[in-house]
């Protein structure tokens, strides 16, 4: 069956530039290349999980504007469904100025822009499709509100959700107990915790309100580490060639979405996520460096 997932996200149209080194505060470096390109958590997720062979929904705003126009031709050519897409019209779509060192480390400033105008009726509006998902992914470039609000409708519904929390921020401890799944990296575990200096699973643990909540701690080359009450474990990643790591993080929460949506056990649901990710640093950009599902089944398959 084919997994239905609706993400209630954030579109930035991403503008890379592509550099041997990070210019220090103050200095002018040359960059390489300069490439424009669909991105967003929300999006890219998005753009993760259709490509994972998944029915996806995307909830969000953009402008009516140039780039807001490109948003939906990506979800459009993506077979993203956009009915409860809205073009705001009085804020301009998101951008994110990107810098990509020749490690392929990246550092990102989004200008939210239409993301933070999200209002409770466009979740409304798509009330019938969250009820009838089998995951819902929010994340952190919406206004927190409705952040809290989509988690809220979806747990009322009995959906499962992932709350990704990035960009770091801190949201009160009600918001997060209503996700199922948490997935921080470090630097948003520690900033979600609101304490600094602990060990992974010390500032999880500080997290989790019930049983049933599991937290999943992604580590970079390292794989992800899942904490849940009564269990640990880090599931390992592919050693790839690094090119570009922006949009790691996404491509894991679609590739999450979609594993969970299907049923895959908790172990090989983040197996798939890593997977995903794996594949995804390999290539430049974010949207279009999410891999295909044939790929993600091939560097599984290798593995076994
Ligand atoms: O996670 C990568 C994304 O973060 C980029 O696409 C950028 O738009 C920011 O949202």
């Amino acid at each position: 069956m084919t997994a239905k997932i609706v993400i209630v996200g954030s579109f930035n149209m991403d503008l890379t530039a592509y550099m041997e080194r990070m210019p220090r505060p103050g200095e002018t470096v040359n960059g390489r290349k300069f490439v424009t390109g669909p991105g967003g958590k929300g999006s890219n997720q998005a753009v993760a999980a259709a490509r994972l062979g998944a029915d996806v929904t995307f909830i969000g705003r953009v402008g009516h504007d140039t780039f807001g126009d490109q948003a939906v031709s990506t979800w459009q050519r993506e077979h993203i469904s956009t009915r409860y897409v809205v073009r705001d019209p009085d804020h301009a779509t998101g951008v994110a100025p990107i810098f990509v060192d020749d490690t392929g480390e990246n550092s990102i400033v989004v200008v939210l822009g239409a993301n933070l105008n999200l209002q409770a009726a466009d979740i409304d509006a798509a009330a019938d499709v969250i009820a009838g998902a089998d995951v819902l992914v929010v994340q952190l470039e919406i206004n927190y509100d409705m952040v809290a609000y989509a988690l809220k409708v979806a747990k009322q519904k009995g959906i499962r959700t992932i709350l990704n929390p990035a960009p770091a921020g801190h949201l009160p401890a009600e918001v997060v107990a209503l996700a199922d799944f948490i997935t921080p990296n470090e630097t948003e575990l520690e900033v979600l915790a609101g304490k600094t200096g602990l060990a992974v699973e010390e500032a999880v643990r500080s997290l989790l309100t019930t049983a049933e909540q599991t937290v999943i701690v992604t580590m970079g080359a390292q794989g992800a580490r899942y904490v849940r009450r009564d269990s640990s474990e880090l599931i390992p990643t592919f050693k790839v060639e690094v090119v570009d790591t922006t949009g790691a993080g996404d491509a894991f929460n679609g590739g999450l979405a979609v594993a969970l949506a299907e049923g895959k056990d908790l172990r090989s649901a983040i197996a798939f996520a890593n997977a995903t990710a794996a594949l995804c640093v390999t290539r430049p950009g974010t949207a279009p460096s999410m891999p295909a599902r044939v790929e993600v089944d091939r560097l599984l398959a290798a593995q076994r």
